[in-house]
């Protein structure tokens, strides 16, 4: 299985920008901790991080017919892109949402997400496990798909 895993803007701050909240790793340390959790699932994976709209949009699109499942933690643009949405709803990859932050408990112009409309299912306020859920539920989810 080929899982595209995408972070959004500001992610790269990880370890650096508000530790209360995204808590101490660094984004090095999410990005291993992804790593071995696809290692352990057997599942290929590829880590892209940007802090540009387009550029996700861009990597969304490149990914059809490419890849088996995007896990996608949008950042700020959970919040704000019709774009992200609307490029994961033409390429019809099954994704997964995660944050790191429980979005809901936030401020008021955090709880909605425009990504929610299209992913299978979302993971937040589970700082890195939450990854590791998504990834597993993407696994399970392309799983059954494929014996359909
Ligand atoms: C976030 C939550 C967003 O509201 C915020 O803009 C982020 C990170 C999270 O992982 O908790 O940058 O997606």
């Amino acid at each position: 299985m080929k899982l595209l895993v995408i972070n959004g803007p500001n992610i790269n701050m990880l370890g650096i920008r508000e530790k209360n909240i995204y808590g101490d790793g660094s984004f090095e340390d999410l990005q291993h901790y992804i790593l071995e959790v696809c290692k352990k699932h057997n599942v290929e994976c590829e880590l892209f991080q940007s802090n540009h709209e387009g550029e996700i949009v861009d990597k969304i699109q490149e990914a059809y017919s490419n890849v088996d499942a995007i896990l996608i933690n949008p950042a700020a643009y959970t919040h704000t892109s019709v774009a992200i949405l609307d490029a994961l709803s033409a390429v019809c990859i099954p994704c997964a949402e995660v944050h790191l932050s429980d979005i809901y408990i936030r401020e008021e112009f955090r709880h909605h997400s425009y990504v929610s409309l299209v992913a299978k299912k979302t993971f937040c306020g589970m700082g890195f496990k939450g990854y590791k859920k998504a990834i597993e539920f993407l696994v399970d989810y392309c799983y059954n798909e494929s014996i359909k």
